[in-house]
């Protein structure tokens, strides 16, 4: 249940991702997923460095990651209300592609523009998942940010970074919108 235009402009005028609790299985094939991730990778990429990747978490991936993720928030001190939500991510997700930055140190591309690429993948990926009739949300999480989890439960090296867990799957119920920028107020508009 997306409720999303087919036509391009009005879906991206309407594009709204879904709550993580409402997305169900079915969840994509490997194959209909390859047609997702292909759509994905087709992003802006100044140097065509690729500087991320794709680790596809499914669902008998979920339990171990949710361990470690409360492993981890227990050794750091997470409360425990925010833990188990935290936890939660993971437990009740059918489908998350990580997309994984790794911007290369070495190329004479700005790290941010490479960090900027990862973002965009996300987006894209985002977008086509919904796009393809499925529901879709960005998430990320004190995990994504923490070194030790990525590497524990990813295999993420040091100069690794989860740009965003893209849970895809069948969205239950039409998403409902949030209120969505006044793009007068945040438009400046030069000619001279
Ligand atoms: C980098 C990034 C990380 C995010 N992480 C979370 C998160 O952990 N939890 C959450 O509720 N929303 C998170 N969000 C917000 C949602 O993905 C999303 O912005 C919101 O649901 C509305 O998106 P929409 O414009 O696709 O409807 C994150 C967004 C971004 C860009």
């Amino acid at each position: 249940m997306t409720n999303y235009s087919t036509q391009p402009i009005d879906f991206l005028l309407t594009r709204r991702s879904c709550p993580f609790l409402t997305l169900k299985e079915p969840v994509p094939s490997r194959q209909e997923l390859q047609t997702i991730l292909t759509a994905a990778a087709r992003c802006p990429d100044h140097g065509k460095l690729e500087p991320w990747r794709f680790i596809v978490l499914e669902k008998l991936a979920m339990p171990r990651l949710a361990t470690i993720l409360h492993e981890r928030g227990e050794t750091l001190g997470k409360a425990p209300s925010l833990l188990a939500k935290a936890c939660e991510v993971f437990t009740v997700a059918n489908l998350i592609v990580t997309v994984v930055s790794k911007p290369n140190k070495e190329a004479k591309i700005p790290l941010i523009e490479q960090t900027l690429s990862a973002g965009a993948v996300c987006l894209s990926l985002l977008n086509a998942a919904l796009a393809a009739g499925w529901g879709a949300n960005w998430l990320t999480g004190f995990g994504a940010h923490d070194e030790e989890f990525r590497k524990k439960a990813l295999g993420l090296s040091p100069d690794e970074y989860v740009a965003g867990f893209i849970h895809i799957g069948t969205s239950t119920s039409i998403p409902p919108d949030r209120p969505r920028p006044d793009v007068e107020a945040i438009t400046t508009w030069v000619n001279e």
